[in-house]
């Protein structure tokens, strides 16, 4: 017997890809995140900045900054009660843990589960996405900031984020 080896190597390699293929698809794929659909939600969190997709955060996050809007990053992002409460309970349901279900593999990996952090660019897996991204980049005319996603993903508005 002089071959078995490569049939055996190519076998392994196919169970390899095979799996890989199946992990992708059922962690859906990575640079999807399911947009904001209400519409106020839209309205006014999306004025100042591009309304961010909920499930890059965990619920407690999105509660502890609706409970605060009046010092939202050094801007005042105050709402009458009623509409706070209504996009307080649509963050919170469209959160990355919503029903008790960590998003794995997505935004909150390496997120400790009683951790509330404010900033989608503060979290493990943002930074590590974007450690190759020259310094300079962030703070150009055309960018600015690390919160202007659609600079650089322009469908970030459907959801999608990848490197286009
Ligand atoms: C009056 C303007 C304004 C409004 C309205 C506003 N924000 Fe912000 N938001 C800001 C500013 C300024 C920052 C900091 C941006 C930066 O670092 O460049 C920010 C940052 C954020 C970040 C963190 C971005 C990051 O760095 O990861 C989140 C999340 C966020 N806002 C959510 C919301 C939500 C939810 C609402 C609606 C309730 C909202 N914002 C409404 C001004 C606003
Ligand atoms: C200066 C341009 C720039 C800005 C601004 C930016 N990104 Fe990115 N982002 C990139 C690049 C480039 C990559 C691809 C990195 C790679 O492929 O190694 C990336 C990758 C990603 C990925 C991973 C995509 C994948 O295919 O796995 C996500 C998710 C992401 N960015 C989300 C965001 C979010 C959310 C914001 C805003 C809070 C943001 N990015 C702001 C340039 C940017």
């Amino acid at each position: 017997m002089v071959f078995p080896i490569r049939p055996i190597a190519l076998g392994l390699a196919a169970l390899v890809f095979g799996a890989l293929a199946f992990e992708r698809a059922r962690a859906g794929a990575d640079h999807y995140y399911p947009p904001v659909t209400d519409a106020v939600t839209q309205q006014e969190c999306g004025s100042c900045h591009m309304a961010f997709p909920p499930a890059m955060l965990p619920a407690a996050s999105w509660r502890r900054m609706m409970g605060d809007l009046a010092n939202h990053f050094g801007d005042d992002a105050s709402l009458d009660a009623a509409t706070a409460e209504r996009i307080t309970r649509y963050l919170v349901a469209s959160a990355g843990d919503a029903g008790g279900h960590r998003y794995v593999g997505k935004m909150l990996r390496g997120v400790s589960a009683d951790a509330a952090p404010l900033r989608i660019t503060e979290l493990p897996k943002w930074i590590r996405e974007h450690d190759e991204v020259p310094r300079r980049e962030w703070t150009s005319k055309e960018v600015g900031s690390k919160a202007n996603c659609p600079a650089c993903h322009v469908d970030a508005d459907r959801g999608y984020f990848e490197d286009d």
